[in-house]
Order: C-alpha cells, then structure tokens, then sequence
C-alpha cells in the first residue's frame, strides 16, 4: 500500500478516496453494505478491507488505513476505536497463555495497567526492562519471549529508544517488535524502516492533532495485520467512519503541523533550562538530554513533548500549572493548542509511586505538549506562571 511520493504528499493525498468527485472521502456514515457477488467473495477470502460492515471496515477506514501504511512505510494496517484497542488488540490477538513480553515500567500508563493487571489474567506475563537500555531487554528474554516492546520517545520522561538495536535483538532471537510511535509521529521517525514488525499510534495525538477524536491504529507487516484482523472484530474497538473522516482530515496536515510543535518545543526547551525556578529540563534537541546522541539518529527532526521538574516539589508544579492562563491543564497531547499535566495525578497516577520515581517522575514533574501556537505566547504564559511559584 506504501506509495512513492515525498512525505508530505503522501500526507495529503494517500488513500483519499474521490468517490462521485469529491476532493475528500465522503463520510460513509453506514454500518453495513450491499452484499454483491465480489462482496461475498471478499467475504469468503477472509473479509479484511471487503466492506461489508463497517465493525470490519468502512469506506472511511480503508482511506485512512492506507494514508497512514503509505506515511510509516507499512504493508497494511487496521483501524480502531482508541489507542487502547490497538494496543490491547495487538497483545491480546497475537499472544497466548504462556507468553512473555519484555516492556518497560515507563510505558504508557494504560498500557503498563493492560500488561500488569489484565494480561496476566490470562497468562501472559511481562518482565520490565529499560527501553533505553537495549542490553537490559536482551537479557529479560526468556525462552517464553514473543514480543520485544517499547515506546519510540517514552512517556512522560521523552528517554529515547535505540529502534535499530532493538530490531537487532528481536531479530536475533526471532521475536516481534512493537512500537508505540504515538509521541514521534511518522513525521519524526519510521520505526518500520528501522525494523520495527508493527508501529501502533494513538490517533487521538498527532494524526488526529485537534484533540477531537479519540482513536488508533496498528500498521506492519501484512501477514501479522491479517492475524489480528479477526481478533479486532471479535474484540469489536472498531472506529466508526465519522470518526476515521476526522482522522483522515488531520492527517493531511500533519507535515504542515509538526515542523511547527518540535521547533516551539526546542525553543521553549532552550528557555526552561535556562529558568533559575526549573531543574532538569527534557527535550530530545538539547545536548544535554540523557539520549542525545540516540536521538540524533532516531527523530533528527525532534518532538512536540517536553518535559521538566519545577523546583519545590508536587506543590509547586501544581501552583505553576494552575498559574498558566492560555495552556489548559488536560492530559493528552499532540494537538494544535498547548497543553500541561503533572502525571503524578493524571496519566501515571495508576502507577505505584517507587515505580513512578524509578522511572525518573520525581517530584515537580510537569509535562506539557507544545502547540502550535505562537512561541512567544507560550513562552509569556510559562514564564507568568512560573513567576507565581
Ligand atoms: C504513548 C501512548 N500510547 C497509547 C495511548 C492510548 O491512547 P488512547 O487514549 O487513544 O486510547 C496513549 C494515550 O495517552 C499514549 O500516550
């Protein structure tokens, strides 16, 4: 499905489908569709991108499938209703009892909850690694190891992962490797061509980049995306076609949009570290980031999150959040507007506090995405708030 136009055309153009003339996808707002001669036999070959019931796929999913497969380099992908589903899908579709996972305690907040409480229930187990540490999941692999997996930039620390030795150590050991890219963006990295089996996204970040869809999606290899096509419709987190009409329209800036999130982020970056009320400032441009030089080789182009502690503890991050005026306090992230969270007591408030502090969340921590706003309002903002504290 991957398509040899640039980038940002791809962006634009991939998968969008003309129908009647139309310059976009039309919303196909239907659950089921006529059942034709070709239908049925798309049916009987096992019914992946045959439109027959939108849980399966819609008009609206098949065109954002394809836009994000040609954007990540991917052979096939498969929509859903959340980040969540695609993650869950993922593990719960491709693994089985007795199966092992090497992960890592500063994935995603639901998606440590997912492998720590849930999976085990049905004897999958997971053994927590550093995921900037390649040789510390080398030696987590067990002979029950299926799935090496890891975040491309992790969350809310920004450490960055060395893709490429990862997909060296999978393939040695003939394991899968999935990566969470949702913080990166095919914008800034392409773990697949890095070696990397399936690329999950939370859609509701950069892809969707308005902050009014929730959604995911999971590309890769074609054969791996066929296997877990029957467990997404079995699971049921399918997107409705509204929803994918909305993706679709948010992709097609995205190459538009992020040049814009990582430049103001560096820039704010460069001004934190420099703030006598702000410790230990986290961005991937700054040479003094614990990942530098791997960050270099994997998003060049950098990010839209940052990270920082701010002096005195919890109840300064607090009183600096609720200081700032333009930037709304709200977890998420990777949409047009600015916005701030202490994980603490949003995003990781589920994760046992040893294990927060463990993985570098240690009193003060803030964590914002930067906008696309202009720098100099983000900047008045923070440094108002700052001033507060
Ligand atoms: C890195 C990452 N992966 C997955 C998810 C889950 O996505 P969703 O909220 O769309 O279910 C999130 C949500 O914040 C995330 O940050």
């Amino acid at each position: 499905m991957s398509d040899k136009r640039k980038f940002s055309t791809n962006a634009v153009h991939a998968g969008t489908k003309h129908i009647e003339g139309a310059v976009n996808t039309p919303i196909f707002q239907s659950s089921t569709y006529q059942l034709t001669d070709e239908r049925y036999a798309g049916w009987a070959a096992g019914a992946q991108h045959t439109l027959l019931y939108a849980r399966l796929s819609s008009v609206n999913s098949e065109a954002v499938v394809e836009k994000i497969c040609a954007l990540e380099g991917a052979e096939d992908g498969e929509l859903f209703a959340s980040g969540m589903a695609a993650v869950s899908t993922t593990l719960m579709g491709l693994l089985s009892q007795g199966d092992h996972i090497v992960a890592s305690p500063d994935v995603y907040g639901g998606t440590y909850g997912l492998m720590t409480e849930e999976l085990p229930r049905f004897g999958i187990s997971t053994t927590m690694a550093d995921m900037q540490d390649p040789a510390s999941y080398e030696a987590a692999i067990t002979e029950s190891t299926k799935m090496l997996y890891i975040e491309t930039i992790t969350n809310p620390v920004i450490k960055i992962c060395d893709i490429e030795a990862m997909s060296e150590i999978a393939k040695r050991h003939d394991l899968l490797l999935v990566i969470d890219n949702t913080f990166a963006s095919p914008w800034a990295c392409q773990p697949i061509t890095m070696g990397a089996d399936l690329v999950i996204h939370s859609t509701t970040k950069y892809l969707g980049g308005h902050s009014d869809i929730i959604g995911g999606a999971v590309v890769g290899r074609a054969d791996l995306i066929a296997a877990m096509f029957m467990k997404k419709v079995h699971f049921g987190g399918s997107p409705d076609p509204h929803n994918c009409y909305l993706l679709e329209r948010g992709i097609r800036t995205l190459a538009a949009r992020m040049p814009i999130h990582c430049s103001n982020a560096a820039e704010i970056a460069i001004r934190l570290e420099a703030h006598n009320k702000v410790d230990l400032v986290h961005h991937p441009s700054l040479e003094s980031h614990q990942d530098y030089s791997v960050a270099k080789r994997m998003i060049p182009k950098g990010t839209g999150m940052i990270a920082f502690t701010v002096k005195g503890g919890d109840d300064s991050a607090l009183k600096f959040m609720r200081g700032l005026d333009m930037i709304f306090e709200a977890t998420s992230l990777g949409g047009v507007e600015s916005l701030v969270e202490c994980p603490f007591n949003s995003s990781h408030m589920g994760i046992p506090e040893d294990v927060r502090i463990a993985a570098g969340l240690g009193p003060g921590f803030v964590r914002m995405s930067i906008g696309i706003e202009d720098v100099e309002d983000i900047w008045n903002d923070i440094s108002t708030a700052l001033s507060t504290v």
